[in-house]
């Protein structure tokens, strides 16, 4: 891998986000033992790769930069795909970590989902689950890692030091802009989620690909589930108005399964496509525009 590469893509696995995001949010409290193995990790070449992700992100997540992913994205001219299409796809997403620790994208999707379905959700909850992640094609119309997955957080206003290693924001010039770095920016006291620019990354984007298609929780959940400073710090409610805190109640119940869902024994991908078909074809129209 030559520099640019690696400094537009520093993670060897685009998944090694979610796993730093679980020794920050660890399942239960942890014991002596993976203290240890935590430390250990602190020192790894994998966590020096979540950190310089993240040096990436916060500076380059300008509201400028947000303003201008937004133009090109919301078009939608990239491709047309069914929702299976956009499955398949996204799993062509091949990363060169171990592949016999790691699941593919389609699995996490299958396993998050299942977990979902076995605690009796309603149906548009077990899809939500299947598709939530399906914004990450963004990485292969070329975007850098830093512009598809990591935590997301409010820009146009003062980057809270609640998110994840927050002394990066130093470098990104909003950071000095008086423009955007007072509490409130360029927002207003409990304005809404819906009129704050959130940094841009897989949630947003398949957010606007389906928000004509699922009920409000879904859509909530989507495009707010790596928004870790607000879903689990609380760092913006300030930003948020009462239907915001209403729907953020899904937004925490998914976390969990989009975290910690490991399935001892691998969803048969075979066996579940005739109850997701089904399940997609009672939501979504036969093509998706990304
Ligand atoms: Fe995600
Ligand atoms: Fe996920």
């Amino acid at each position: 891998m030559d520099i640019r590469e690696n400094y537009k893509n520093p993670l060897k696995d685009i998944d090694d986000w979610e796993e730093n995001l679980k020794e920050r949010y660890p399942e239960h409290n942890i014991s002596k033992k993976e203290k240890e193995e935590f430390r250990n990790y602190i020192d790894s070449d994998r966590a020096k790769t979540v950190r310089e992700f993240y040096r990436l992100n916060h500076i380059n997540q300008t509201y400028d930069f947000v303003s201008k992913k937004e133009t090109e994205f919301l078009k939608f001219n990239k491709k047309e795909m069914s929702l299976w299409e956009a499955v398949d796809f996204l799993n062509t997403l091949v990363d060169d970590s171990d592949p016999d620790i790691d699941l593919d994208q389609l699995q996490h999707l299958l396993q998050t989902s299942e977990a979902i379905r076995a605690d009796g959700h309603p149906d548009w909850f077990v899809l939500t689950g299947f598709l939530h992640d399906i914004g990450k094609v963004l990485c292969l119309f070329g975007e850098p890692q830093w512009a598809v997955v990591g935590d997301t957080f409010p820009v146009g206003c003062k980057f809270s030091d609640k998110i994840v290693y927050p002394d990066f924001f130093a470098e990104n010039p909003d950071n000095s802009n008086p423009k955007y770095n007072t509490k409130y920016g360029v927002y207003s006291p409990n304005c809404g989620l819906k009129n704050v620019k959130m940094s841009w990354g897989h949630d947003e984007y398949l957010y606007q690909i389906l928000k004509d298609y699922l009920p409000e929780p879904a859509l909530y959940i989507i495009r707010y589930h790596s928004f870790y400073a607000q879903h689990r710090e609380d760092a913006y409610t300030h930003l948020m108005d009462s239907k915001d805190i209403e729907m953020f109640e899904w937004v925490k119940k998914f976390n969990p399964y989009d975290l910690y869902t490991k399935a001892p024994v691998k969803p048969d991908v075979k066996a579940l496509k005739p109850y997701y078909k089904a399940l997609v074809k009672k939501y979504l129209p036969e093509l998706l525009k990304f």
